[in-house]
């Protein structure tokens, strides 16, 4: 099974996907975990590129290939064997990241992303997705609890961007029928509960 992980930046989602990791695994399931962009050699060169603060000067479109690029690697090179093996691979992100970040976030073309993520993913295509939704305000609360110095490329980003991006993943939450949105303002053990059901019942 193919399981993903979105949502805004600070949302939690990463402490839920170690949980839901722990929990399958005393099951004694075989687990993958991998985090995007990276999970390979490849992929994390480019991620240390994509979120390096020094390169301010970085073109939307650029962002949009190399995000691609990371995705293609990690497709071919771990999720793919993985799922043909019958193991559980869980990503926290995954392709509908740049749907929303680089498609409403960005303003690139979103009938774009799709042809160049259907190319990208090729049958990798999530089984379900944990779309966990917390509101703007709690956001910028979290952020400001980190030090700027600490932020990395894309959270720099002002302006509008994550208002733009929740649309995008709300969007998303609206027409695919593997979504399942969760409150993220629920207690880190209620979120947990209620993802482990949902596994659980397919
Ligand atoms: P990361 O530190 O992994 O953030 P998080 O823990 O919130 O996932 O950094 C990944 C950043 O890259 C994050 O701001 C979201 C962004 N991103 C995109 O813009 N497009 C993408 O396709 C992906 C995978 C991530």
């Amino acid at each position: 099974m193919f399981i993903t992980f979105e949502g805004l930046d600070f949302c939690g989602k990463s402490t839920q996907v170690k949980l839901l990791s722990d929990f399958l695994e005393k099951q004694n399931k075989k687990v993958n975990l991998i985090r995007e962009p990276g999970g390979t050699l490849i992929s994390e060169k480019i991620r240390e590129i994509l979120l390096d603060k020094k390169n301010s000067g970085m073109f939307e479109d650029c962002e949009l290939l190399l995000f691609a690029s990371a995705r293609a690697q990690l497709v071919r090179e771990v999720i793919l064997p993985k799922l043909k093996n019958n193991e559980y691979v869980i990503s926290d992100r995954f392709h509908d990241s740049s749907f929303a970040y680089q498609g409403f976030g960005r303003g690139i073309p979103v009938q774009f992303i799709n042809d160049l993520m259907k190319f990208v993913i090729s049958e990798a295509v999530p089984d379900i997705t944990f779309f966990i939704d917390i509101p703007l305000e709690v956001i910028s609360e979290r952020k400001k609890a980190i030090a700027a110095l600490e932020l990395d490329r894309i959270e720099n980003t002002k302006g509008d961007f994550y208002k733009k991006v929740r649309e995008g993943y709300l969007y998303l939450a609206d027409t695919e029928k593997r979504f399942v949105t969760i409150d993220g303002t629920k207690s880190i053990s209620e979120i947990h509960e209620i993802i482990q059901n949902k596994v659980l019942s397919i």
